[in-house]
């Protein structure tokens, strides 16, 4: 039975500028030129601030005459202190522009510096579910550049920060501030090991899964979600088994923008769990998501089942039933040496209630086609810890 009501009406947003292609990186400088950036900062995470294209990105710009500096004081789970680091190095360098550039937390530092750096805010004075600050001067110009296939963040401003003072994760944004544009360049990440392939791939699936199960209209992002979804599942393995495979690579890097994209429907509550373990226990993003996923699909069932045979479709090119698709993702997850529970990655079994009322807290847990409560959140969270698949 259709869900959705066609009778409501809708405002849809369609993201930024997106530009596509092997070794367009090389194109940053005369981009910069165009857009009039004299003094970009880049922003990534520490552990690609070495990179071999990381250092070349620099030269490349530096021989254009534009004055960049790089900013890599970023954990792999962004917190408020580093961010506000970020802003006073941004205004020290008197920059006019970013360029967030990694994974998902290199790219949303760089989005989450962007929202305070022409002006003395509270980072949290950002949050999502806050109504947006009015007055404000001008966000600096800023451009996405993902390194992994990956987070799908590349094309909005949110960005998801640990508060330090909270211990939660949450999600900061302002909808005036939107990348001038996303480079997408899929030579960038064929360097990226095996278990960060697995774990960000299974992360823009789960982004895919998750959007398209929210129960609202916007026939923009589903299109997206099943389309990107068609990506992944046809590429996923093989990236993770050929790393220098460069045309699965690509279809990955689409495929995850295109789940990315679709998450404007909202998400759920794989990612309500994922971000306070993550903000908790500093657990890598998308490999706590590809341990969850399981527990949620099964507890969502009931309200996804007009939804599988699509997704069933799109990943693995076949007709199914839940059964199926359940049996079909475990596989992949078996494929890709994903741990079968959450102790496996450093979880402890003493903070279950905790995690459960944070995570009731977080907006993806409000799109999740079935409404948890406190003890439904506690017993998913219980048996991921556990035994997960
Ligand atoms: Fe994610």
């Amino acid at each position: 039975m259709n869900k959705i009501n066609f009778l409501d009406s809708v405002d849809w947003s369609f993201p930024v500028p997106i530009s596509y292609g092997p070794n367009r990186i090389n194109e940053l400088p005369d981009i910069c030129k165009t857009n009039n950036l004299r003094r970009p900062l880049l922003v990534t995470d520490k552990s690609s601030k070495d990179l071999p294209f990381m250092k070349k990105i620099l030269q490349d710009l530096h021989r254009s005459s534009i004055k960049s500096d790089i900013f890599s004081d970023i954990s792999p789970n962004p917190i408020d202190d580093e961010i506000y680091k970020g802003r006073s190095f941004y205004k020290e360098g008197k920059h006019d522009s970013i360029i967030a550039i990694g994974g998902g937390s290199g790219m949303d530092g760089g989005k989450a510096i962007s929202l305070i750096a022409n002006n003395s805010e509270n980072l949290w004075d950002f949050e999502y579910e806050k109504s947006p600050i009015k007055k404000l001067s001008s966000f600096p110009p800023l451009i996405c550049i993902p390194t992994t296939a990956g987070t799908g963040a590349e094309t909005e401003s949110t960005a998801m920060v640990t508060n330090s003072e909270l211990g939660m994760k949450l999600c900061v944004w302002h909808p005036k501030q939107k990348p001038i544009m996303a480079l997408l360049d899929p030579c960038l990440t064929v360097s990226l090991p095996k278990n960060l392939t697995a774990w960000t791939g299974t992360d823009a699936l789960v982004h895919g899964i998750e959007a398209f199960c929210v129960d609202s209209l916007y026939s923009v992002a589903d299109g997206m979600a099943l389309q990107g979804l068609n990506l992944i599942g046809n590429n996923l393995l093989e990236v993770y088994k050929n790393p220098d495979n460069l045309n699965a690579r690509g279809a990955m890097l689409i495929g995850s923008c295109l789940t990315g994209i679709s998450f404007l429907k909202g998400l759920g509550l794989v990612h309500a769990i994922s971000h306070m373990v993550g903000a908790v226990y500093d657990t890598q993003h998308g490999l706590t998501n590809a341990v969850i996923l399981p527990q949620v699909l099964n507890y969502n069932k009931n309200e996804i089942r007009s939804k599988i045979n699509s997704m069933n479709f799109s990943i693995f090119n076949e007709p199914g039933n839940f059964d199926n698709f359940y049996s079909n993702i475990t596989q992949i997850l078996d494929t890709l040496d994903i741990p079968d529970n959450l102790e496996k990655i450093g979880v402890k079994d003493n903070k279950i209630t905790e995690l459960a009322m944070k995570s009731s807290k977080d907006s993806a847990a409000f799109t999740n086609p079935k409404k948890a409560s406190i003890e439904d959140l506690e017993k998913i969270i219980k048996k991921t810890i556990k035994k997960a698949r």
